[in-house]
């Protein structure tokens, strides 16, 4: 019984946890102009080394994107001169509103359930 409500307690943290804002995102992107170099449908990047960001796992970006914040620490830090730049003036929460954004986009990256 105790299990089951600890359980529940936790699906319902997840399911607000992911309740992302998916039209923010899309203005967010839009006012730091990340198309610049990720591409105006975020898929086609200025170059290869630019990653494609459309159609992506929405976690993944989140972590990518909370990576580059932390850059230095040596377990899931990401450091990159660019993006640490660009992921460091966000909030947690804009950062999953991005991510919902970017994942919406139409990309074959991730098989679509
Ligand atoms: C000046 C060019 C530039 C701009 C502007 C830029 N990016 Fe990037 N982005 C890059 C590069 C280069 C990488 C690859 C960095 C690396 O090797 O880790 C990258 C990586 C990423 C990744 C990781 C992708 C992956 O597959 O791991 C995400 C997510 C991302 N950018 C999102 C954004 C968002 C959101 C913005 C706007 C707030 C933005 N970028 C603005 C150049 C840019």
């Amino acid at each position: 019984m105790k299990f089951t409500a600890i359980y529940l307690l936790l699906l319902a943290s997840i399911g607000l946890a992911s309740a992302a804002d998916i039209e923010s995102g899309k203005k967010l992107v839009a006012e730091r102009n990340c198309a610049a170099c990720h591409g105006a449908d975020y898929f086609t990047s200025i170059a290869p080394t630019y990653p494609r960001l459309a159609g992506q796992h929405e976690d993944y970006l989140y972590y990518a994107l909370r990576s580059y914040q932390v850059e230095t620490n040596a377990n899931y830090g990401r450091k990159n001169a660019v993006m640490g730049s660009q992921a460091k003036g966000l909030t947690d929460p804009q950062i999953r509103n991005i991510a919902a954004y970017l994942a919406s986009l139409p990309g074959p990256l991730v098989v679509k359930k």
